[in-house]
């Protein structure tokens, strides 16, 4: 029987140098070969999850201290990095993603899981995606502009052979149309290579490509759904379009709302 190629959180809580409750009861399940939004304003524990997920927890003195991380039925709770990615995840971190001194072909050699014979398809298969990154190739990665950055941290991640992405802030500090090509980008990988991806984000651009979604506050998901159903979802456009009652963006009113804690509510 073919395993169950989904990733599934279970009332997932996750504590910093044991008294930090960053996440609390997170559940919430990643469908094989989906793209699936994680949304929640600084400091909800996105990060936190997807650190989780792919093992980095113990640098920062974290723990998963209770519920279960499953993927492809096997449980992933407080396993190694490396680990995590022979599973079959990588992790597209929010900082320090690429090898800024490195050259862009420099970076994908360093980050190529397996054997040097694989390199020209892999490789091949990268540039197809991101014609920009064949153009760059041999430019300082340090060099390249925010979108390109984002490419080549895909790109890295690419080469350890993910059937699920964990990306956390791919439009963080983009422009609106380079955010626009990520996404599209991230879609036609998940269209045409089959990869599940779990996106976090503080916008709902993903939700434009994602079909399901889910919304973090203060270490605990407090919505899911269709991406249908977050975008007509008045709180969604509120916190995260900028669409007031009236129809109007006002962010002094979206702040108000932020305040007002509603999805506890
Ligand atoms: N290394 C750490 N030690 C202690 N607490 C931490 C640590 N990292 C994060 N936290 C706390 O955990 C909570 C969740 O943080 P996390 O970084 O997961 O949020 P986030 O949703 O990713 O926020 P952002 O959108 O700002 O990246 C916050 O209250 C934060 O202060
Ligand atoms: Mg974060």
């Amino acid at each position: 029987m073919e395993k169950n190629q989904s990733l599934e959180l279970n009332k997932l809580e996750v504590v910093y140098q044991g008294s930090i409750i960053a996440v609390q009861g997170a559940t919430l399940s990643v469908p094989a070969k989906s793209i699936v939004a994680l949304l929640g304003v600084n400091g909800a524990g996105k990060t936190t999850t997807l650190r989780a997920i792919s093992g980095f927890l113990g640098i920062d003195n974290a723990r998963v201290t209770d519920g279960t991380i499953v993927f492809c039925g096997e449980t992933l709770n407080n396993k190694m990095p490396h680990e995590v990615v022979e599973c079959g995840i990588v992790l597209v971190p929010e900082r320090e993603k690429i090898f800024a001194t490195l050259t862009v072909t420099e970076n994908l050699q360093g980050c190529l899981k397996g054997a040097a014979s694989n390199w020209s398809k892999q490789v091949e298969t990268i540039f197809h995606f991101f014609p920009i990154l064949y153009e760059r190739r041999n430019q300082v990665a340090g060099y390249l502009s925010g979108g390109e950055r984002q490419m080549l941290a895909i790109s890295n991640a690419l080469l350890c052979s993910p059937t699920l992405l964990l990306v956390d802030e791919l439009s963080l500090g983009l422009a609106p149309m380079t955010v626009e090509h990520l996404m599209e980008r991230i879609q036609a990988l998940n269209k045409e290579l089959g990869l599940s991806i779990l996106m976090v984000e503080q916008t709902a651009a993903a939700l434009n490509i994602a079909e399901y979604g889910y919304v973090m506050e203060n270490g605990h998901v407090v919505f899911g759904g269709t991406a249908e159903q977050l975008l007509k979802h008045q709180n969604v456009q509120e916190f995260y379009l900028g669409i007031s009652e009236k129809g109007t963006k006002s962010y002094r009113e979206v702040k108000q709302y932020r305040r007002t804690r509603r999805w506890m509510g």
